[in-house]
């Protein structure tokens, strides 16, 4: 039992999770519908999601994984990637953006990031060997990185371009969805995919799930094949009346196919992305606009004119204003009943990333700075307006009792 004084108390008296998915009666439904169809893996409401996702995107091809890990994965496999190669990693991102690169053999070359947390062309550039086949740009917490700049390093070096969108459900830039067809034709790029996330706590959900949009047909036609075991085309349907019992494996492939019951959730969680994002946009406006008034919170910087997803709500604590570091500041919101979380511990500061590649404390200055100093507030549908003045009552509260 954690001890918490009147006024600590007097904020919440129950806990408010730091996320939590928005599932409703038409989700279930649809779920039952799938149980009771007799479909429970891969059939025809995964054929739907994948095309309304594919237009809701603008892309051309939509194929549905069992994460954006596994995405990552066949899309770097479909491209190639293998040892002896390279493929340039910002260092701010979940562990599974860099894991993948070493599942395939070839090396994550880690790169720091700007100050409004995402990857910048420039150090991609300055990464750039003989041996660099691909750049993995993460479009991070929902926010566009400097598309234009990173495509055209891209086109210059002739790299692919696999984007971890995994927060970027629904992000624009230049008014465009990432892994519109048309935004990818206009910038020259040749080998392009761009990877998504279905986890519970991200801005759509089907539990666990990811989808890889692209318009390239080849390259499409492959990592289909290497999502499903490297089975020739539409082996699903072997178990419908038009199939057949007969099938090729045309490559050595992966079980990375998503399910119809995961697809049930997705179907419908798509519809109401655009409203999940608009009632996050307008959460982080109120957090903003009151952290404002606090000198010892940074808010998020925001890049005008794209739009931001708003997949996490991640503030900085400016250190030389307050006397308690980080994790204090996480366990003081704690006892006032507030969840929190800390995104992302940068690749290079994990043992198995030091031991391996020789990464140390010290490499990349920002991401370093970054991640002190970091805490996401929750940020989700499900949340009242009443929860999110209480998440900025805890913030005040802590700030005020801990000025320097
Ligand atoms: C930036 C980033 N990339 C990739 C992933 C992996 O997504 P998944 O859990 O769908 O495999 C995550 C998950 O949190 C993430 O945050």
């Amino acid at each position: 039992m954690v001890e918490r004084n009147d006024t600590e108390a007097s904020i919440r008296t129950n806990f408010l999770p730091f996320a939590l998915p928005s599932i409703d009666e038409e989700e279930i439904a649809e779920v039952v519908d799938s149980l009771r169809s007799g479909w429970i893996t891969t059939g025809p409401k995964v054929k739907r999601f994948e095309a309304d996702f594919a237009q809701y995107v603008g892309c051309d091809h939509a194929i549905a994984v069992s994460s954006c890990t596994a995405a990552l994965h066949i899309a770097l496999a479909a491209l190639g990637i293998g040892p002896g190669d390279e493929v340039i990693v910002p260092t701010l991102t979940f562990c599974s953006t860099a894991n993948v690169v070493v599942h395939l053999g070839a090396k994550p070359v880690l790169v720091d990031v700007g100050s409004d947390f995402n990857v910048r062309s420039d150090d991609m550039e300055r990464a750039i060997t003989p041996r660099t086949r691909a750049i993995v740009p993460v479009h991070f917490s929902g926010q566009a990185c400097d598309l234009t700049t990173i495509y055209e390093v891209a086109r210059q070096y002739h790299l692919a371009v696999v984007a971890d969108a995994a927060h970027a459900i629904g992000t624009e830039y230049e008014g465009l969805k990432l892994g519109d067809a048309y935004f990818t034709q206009k910038c020259g790029l040749k080998k392009h995919a761009v990877c998504f996330s279905f986890y519970a706590t991200k801005n759509m959900t089907t539990g666990e799930g990811g989808m890889i949009a692209t318009s390239d047909d080849d390259l499409a036609e492959r990592m289909r094949l290497l999502s499903l075991h490297g089975m020739s085309r539409d082996a699903w349907k072997r178990y419908t009346g038009s199939g057949s019992w007969y099938y090729e494996i045309l490559a050595a492939g992966y079980k990375d196919n998503m399910t119809d019951v995961q697809a049930a959730l997705g179907i419908h969680q798509l519809k109401k992305l655009d409203g999940f994002i608009a009632t996050r946009a307008r959460y982080a406006k109120i957090y903003s606009q009151a952290f404002a008034l606090l000198p010892e919170i940074a808010t998020p910087q925001v890049t005008p004119g794209h739009r931001h997803a708003w997949h996490l709500y991640v503030i900085q604590l400016n250190l030389d204003q307050i006397q308690i570091d980080r994790a204090q500041f996480i366990q003081d919101l704690r006892v006032r009943n507030i969840g929190t979380s800390v995104h992302f511990i940068p690749v290079h500061l994990h043992p198995y990333y030091q031991e391996t590649f020789g990464y140390r404390r010290g490499d990349f200055k920002e991401a370093e700075k970054l991640y002190d100093r970091m805490v996401s507030l929750p940020l989700y549908p499900g949340m009242t307006e009443d929860d999110v003045h209480d998440v900025i009552r805890a913030v005040e509260d802590v700030v005020g009792l801990n000025r320097r």
